[in-house]
Order: structure tokens, then sequence, then C-alpha cells
């Protein structure tokens, strides 16, 4: 019996398993300097923390959540997000006594969407939440956050911000109401999927692929028109304090998202390499949301980035094949080799010594090994300040500085 893997699943191994721990850690580091705590919680949930908080009308809430009942009449979700769990468990711990609380976490989320490249039905987030705030600033904390992630990232992709505001709960709705005026009139020409969500919903409409659906939302009501002096400042703010810190950002005012908590600011960084599945990472607030779901009433914002769709775009790390074998012949030049292992080890340089200060033994150690490589630290490297380094394979032999020795290696890995 050959028993295959799940569709849209996927095993990560090789090249992409060291580019999703180098994701982890840049992340992790980001995260730590700017002192956000991880949470880890549960994969399944009660399914009611999902339903009702994303959407009942949202795709994820119609169409794509594994929900299952389990022994105990329970109905279960796998997480297909991790904004309304980290909340859940931020009021579950009591951790929101101390405001702002700024969280973060990364792990697989479940979504049964058709799979097609960058879209699978596990995959996995990285997720950026701070609660309790109010302030533009916290809006701009994240998204300078993100930008500073996906740069250490993805240094040559060509990557671009969009943002939008959709004003607050009240404004979105009238905005709502109006738009459902305008694309009923414009029935006939909008795409069957766009005319289902025309009184459901009709922001849906505004994000469309279909290129009809897109014409007639070109015309449609725009929410500028619809902020009220409060939103409008907090966006202006925005704005202004992306351009201090140099971020680039483009306007969108069909940016809508997919889920139904947002309010006021929305983000999304998209990518021309992705194929049709373009978006790296989303995010916006939602005033309203902790309160939804049983917490106090305060504010909140945050992001997700998908995990595999950076790694689609990462380029391969350089690395160095060789592995040096050290040899000392002295214990006098413990300090010299400390200072090559520190160096090796920052290059990323595997190496290896046995402890033994003898030439002859230290070779025949590194033959029997894999070692390709031998670095000899005797009298005359000590002296000369420089190390000889042997090439096992074809016998040749380099006297080098130490600042040198990565380029050398490096050259030979190709
Ligand atoms: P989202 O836009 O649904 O937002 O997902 C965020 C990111 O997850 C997407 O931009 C994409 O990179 C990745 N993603 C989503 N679905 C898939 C899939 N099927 N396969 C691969 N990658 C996928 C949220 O989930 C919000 N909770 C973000 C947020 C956090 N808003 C506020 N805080």
């Amino acid at each position: 019996m050959k028993i295959r893997s799940v569709r849209g699943t996927h095993d990560i191994f090789g090249e992409e398993i060291d580019k999703f721990k180098r994701i982890s850690d840049i992340v992790s580091k980001n995260a730590y300097l700017k002192t956000f705590k991880e949470i880890q919680t549960p994969i399944f949930e009660f399914s009611d923390l999902f339903a009702k908080p994303l959407g009942e009308q949202s795709d994820v809430v119609l169409k794509e959540m594994y929900s299952f009942e389990d022994r105990n009449n329970e109905f279960l979700t796998l997480r297909p997000e991790y904004t309304t769990p980290m909340i859940r468990a931020a009021i579950t711990n009591n951790l929101l006594n101390d405001l702002p609380l700024k969280i973060f976490g990364i792990g697989p989320m479940f979504r049964r969407e058709r799979p097609q490249k960058g879209r699978y039905r596990q995959f996995n987030q990285i997720n950026f939440e701070i609660l309790g705030t109010k302030d533009f600033l916290a809006d701009v904390e994240l998204i300078f956050l993100s930008n500073n992630i996906l740069k250490e990232l993805l240094p040559k992709s060509n990557i671009k911000l969009y943002i939008n505001s959709l004003g607050d709960k009240n404004t979105l709705l009238d905005f709502k109401i109006s738009l459902s005026k305008y694309f009923n009139t414009h029935k006939k020409k909008l795409s069957e999927e766009s005319i289902k969500k025309i009184n459901t919903n009709p922001l849906r409409i505004l994000d469309s692929k279909n290129e009809e659906d897109i014409e007639i939302s070109k015309s449609s009501p725009k929410i500028y028109e619809y902020l009220t002096d409060e939103a409008k400042k907090h966006y202006e703010d925005i704005k202004r304090s992306l351009n201090l810190l140099e971020i680039n950002f483009e306007e969108n005012p069909n940016l809508v998202r997919g889920l139904d908590y947002y309010c006021n600011t929305v983000f999304e960084y998209k990518s021309d390499n992705l194929g049709s599945q373009d978006t790296l990472l989303g995010g916006g607030r939602y005033d309203g949301l902790i309160k939804v779901l049983g917490g106090p009433d305060i504010p909140g914002i945050g992001w997700a980035a998908g995990i595999e769709r950076i790694i689609l775009l990462m380029e391969s790390e350089k690395k160095i094949k060789s592995t040096v074998h050290i040899a000392v012949t002295n214990v006098k030049f413990a300090d010299y080799y400390l200072n090559l292992k520190k160096y090796l080890s920052e290059n990323r340089i595997s190496y290896y010594w046995n402890f033994k200060y003898n030439l002859k033994k230290s070779f025949t150690k590194a033959s029997a090994s894999s070692a390709s490589h031998v670095i000899i630290i005797g009298d005359n490297e000590f002296n000369g300040n420089f190390f000889t380094i042997k090439d096992l394979m074809t016998g040749e032999q380099k006297e080098l500085k130490l600042n040198q020795i990565f380029n050398y290696l490096n050259d030979k890995s190709r």
C-alpha cells in the first residue's frame, strides 16, 4: 500500500527547511529587538472563534475551514488564521492587563483552497499583533517591522506595499450599502461570482480579478468620500510617517482584505514574481474584534505573512561546502586558534579539531574524515600572522590572512 500525502499539503526538507529556519531566525530576532513576545496556540479551536469574527460571508468561513464535530459533539476547526486564536489566548491567559500587548507567533494554518503555486491547504504564517492602542504610531511600527523583515529576507526582490483606509465600522457599513446600490445598478455586467456578493459582501467585488468587474469597480463609490475627519487624520499621519521613514508605498482604494474584522488601516505587500497568488503579507486594524471575542473594548492591529510564499522568492544562501580540519602544533597558539575558530563560526564554515598538538595525527584524522581542507597553525603561521591552508583533494597549499579564508573557500565551493 502506497499512501500519498494529502492534496494541498507538502513536506519541507533540504534547501527549503534551511530557508524556513532562516526565516524564523530573522523574524524572531526582529521581534525581540522590538520587544514582541512569542505565543504558541493550539492548532484547533472551537469553531465559534472563527465563524462570526472572520465574517460569515467571507470565503474562508463559507468554503475553506476544516471543521469537525468531535466525540463530545463539540464543533472544532483547524485554525485558518492566527489573529483570532492569539486574541483568544491573550484573553484566556489574562495578558491584557498591561497594555499595549505586543505578541507574535509562527506556525501552520489550514484552509481548504484550490491548491496551486504558493497556495496550500496547510501553510505557515508569521503573525504580529499589537493589542490595546489606537495610536497611528502602532500602525507605523508594524508596517516598519514588516518592511525590515522583508528587506532582510528578500533584499533583491521587487516587492510593493499597498495601503488603504476602510474607515471606522459605521463608515464601512454606510460604504457597503452604497456599494451594494451601485453594483445592483450594474448587475448585468458583473461576473457570476461577484453577483452573489452584491448584497452579502460587496467589498470583495472591489478586489475581484475579473476584467469586467475591475472595469465596473473603477467608477464605484470611493471609501475616501466616506471617511470621518478622525479616520482621515489617522490615515494621513500614517502616510506622512511612511514617507519620513522612506518606505515606498502606493495607495489602493480597492484594497479591502478578505476577512471581515478590519477597519481603518489595511495594507498588503505584493510581488510580480509569485503568479496569481501574489500577496506575500497582509494586515490591518481590527478595532472592535477583541470585544467581539469576549475581551475588553480595546483596539488592535497586526499582519501575517505566508512563509511558503517568502520561500518561493528567497535566493539560496551562499553556502560554503568545505569542511575544515584545524591542525594546531602547540598549545602556545591557543589564542591564535581561538581567533580562527571565531572567524570560521561567524562565516558559517564547518570546522573540526581533535585537540591533539600533532601535525601528522591531525592530517591522518582529516584524511579519514570528510574534511576538504586543513588549516595549519604552527610557528611560521603564528610569527607571520597568516594561516596555511591545504586542499586535501589537490594538495595545493596557500598562505592566507584570516580575512581571506572565506573568499578562498567560497570560490572553491562554486
Ligand atoms: P491573510 O491575508 O488571509 O491574512 O493571510 C496572510 C498571508 O498568509 C497571505 O498574504 C499569504 O502570504 C498567506 N496565505 C494565506 N493563505 C494561504 C494559502 N492557502 N497558502 C499559502 N499561503 C497563504 C490573515 O490571515 C490575517 N490574520 C492577517 C492579520 C494579522 N491581520 C491582522 N493581523
